[in-house]
């Protein structure tokens, strides 16, 4: 009995688990990181709930509808301080919309106030604090070798066609074809990549992020030079300007998807921020230049593809609609709605009379642009969610990934499945098509990647686990 006495004492003693009794708190380093976790969803400049907008340190002093809620020196005094912790209905947040703030942030909240509620020297009291927490974040090292499988998202065959490279975690690495040995490995800022393509003069692109904290599109070249490590090259695509050779994007959440159009000149890219960009690339990756952003859905942008004569868009989202924008006129040309499921993926035939798309309802759809969102066929087979749609290099066929955990391919001038190609043993996500179109790739969940010929039997040439280091089962 009389130790818990003790040892309630001494727990009250001390001030913050590990900190130092006196020791200033940083307001970006430990205050700003708390708001951006508990209060921003609402705080933020769009939705400023009781008119109280966190998303800077001049914003945070100047308070809501009832003035200021922070006074410096005295947290019993602050509204901010006594919303938080609180027995009280009105608490932040609100009862009935999350959890409360853990005591030992609250402890630390009411510690930066009773020190002054000051801000970090050198810090601007205008700065965007979500900016701030991300330029201030520094990306771990891949591990030599993993110990769990990298899911594949993402899957581009290099313009040789003697590569693949696969999305891995917070890099990118490369596997020999039809061996599967791995040659190269790239480290990123982004801790998944989620989109892949390669641009005419063989950059490539990359778009991806870290899930509700930041998202980007970089252009990365990988033929760049770097320290070679048991017959692996290892690049730094996060140090590096000779790897990472252009930041095309910095968001604050993760980009999902990428195309370049087929004429080279317009990079297209879309994500978590609903939003569609494009830039210009016509002038090459250094003079890359942003020249559109489109807000057309209502919920994430999952699949881009850009039509040959490069006049239209289509978008693919969670909003379960694809649609199409015209980007000479700027302007919304159809949706179509048919899916009534999460649309994951979106195409075009070669002369944009016909769109292809594909969803939650397992579904391969084709629409006819000048038919104002009506459909044309559905072509199922799939038996899950459909996640990829991509299209052949030369021939009308497009191939399909699935969570049936294997890849279709159509014919898209007969509107028939040509062939079901087998091996992977989870769901599929990502599938890409060989430069010359003579291989097809397929990237799982589980970190797999299947190779199959074309013309073939549907059976994998090759299948190896694109994540490095894993030991075997
Ligand atoms: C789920 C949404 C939500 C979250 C998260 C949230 N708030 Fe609020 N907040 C509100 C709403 C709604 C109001 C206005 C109604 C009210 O004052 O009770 C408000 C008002 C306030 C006010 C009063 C402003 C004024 O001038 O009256 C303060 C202070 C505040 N919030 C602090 C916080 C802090 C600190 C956090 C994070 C720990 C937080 N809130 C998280 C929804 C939220």
């Amino acid at each position: 009995m009389r130790l818990l006495v003790l040892l309630a004492v001494s727990l009250a003693v001390l001030p913050s688990a590990g900190r130092a009794a006196d020791k200033p708190i940083s307001f970006i380093n430990e205050v700003a990181p708390i708001l951006k976790e508990n209060c921003l969803a609402c705080h933020d400049a769009k939705k400023r709930n009781g008119k109280y907008d966190m998303t800077t340190f001049e914003k945070l002093l100047l308070g809501g509808v009832n003035g200021e809620a922070i006074v410096p020196g005295k947290p019993d005094e602050s509204d901010f301080h006594d919303l938080i912790v609180t027995a009280e209905d009105r608490r932040m947040p609100p009862r009935d919309k999350g959890e409360a703030v853990p005591a030992d942030k609250a402890k630390v909240v009411s510690e930066w106030i009773k020190q002054g509620a000051k801000l970090d020297a050198g810090l601007d009291p205008k700065a965007d604090l979500v900016r701030e927490l991300r330029l201030r974040w520094t990306p771990p090292v891949p591990p030599v070798a993993y110990k769990y499988p990298a899911i594949v998202n993402a899957l581009a065959f290099t313009p040789d066609g003697k590569g693949l490279v696969v999305g891995g975690h917070h890099e990118l690495t490369v596997w020999s074809v039809p061996e599967g040995v791995l040659t190269k490995r790239v480290r990123t800022r982004a801790e998944r990549a989620y989109a892949l393509a390669f641009l005419p003069g063989g950059t490539l692109a990359v778009a991806g992020g870290r899930p509700g904290q930041e998202g980007d599109v970089r252009l990365y070249d990988l033929t760049a030079a770097g320290q070679t490590v048991g017959g692996v090259a290892l690049l730094d695509g996060v140090g590096d300007p000779k790897v990472m050779v252009k930041q095309l994007l910095d968001s604050d959440d993760s980009v999902l998807c990428l195309a370049v159009s087929p004429d080279g000149k317009t990079l297209a890219a879309g994500g978590c921020d609903r939003a569609v960009r494009l830039w210009d690339i016509g002038a090459g990756p250094a003079a890359a230049k942003l020249t559109q952003t489109i807000e057309n859905h209502a919920d994430w942008v999952l699949g881009v593809a850009i039509s040959a004569d490069g006049k239209f868009l289509a978008t693919a989202a969670r909003d379960k609609t694809a649609k199409v924008w015209d980007l000479k006129a700027k302007e919304s040309v159809l949706t179509y709605p048919e899916h009534q499921q999460i649309v994951y993926a979106v195409a075009f035939n070669k002369d944009a009379s016909l769109g292809y798309s594909v969803g939650g309802d397992s579904q391969l759809r084709t629409w006819k642009l000048a038919g104002e969102g009506k459909g044309e066929k559905a072509l199922g087979g799939h038996g899950g969610d459909v996640f990829k749609v991509v299209a052949h290099p030369t021939k009308p066929v497009v191939a399909t990934a699935s969570a049936d955990k294997t890849v279709r391919l159509w014919d898209m001038d007969k509107a028939a499945a040509v062939q079901t190609l087998t091996g992977p043993t989870d769901f599929v996500y990502a599938v890409a098509f060989s430069p010359d179109g003579g291989l097809v790739a397929g990237g799982a969940y589980n970190g797999e990647v299947t190779l199959w010929k074309q013309p073939g039997d549907g059976k994998p040439l090759k299948t190896f686990n694109a994540t490095p280091g894993l030991p075997a089962k």
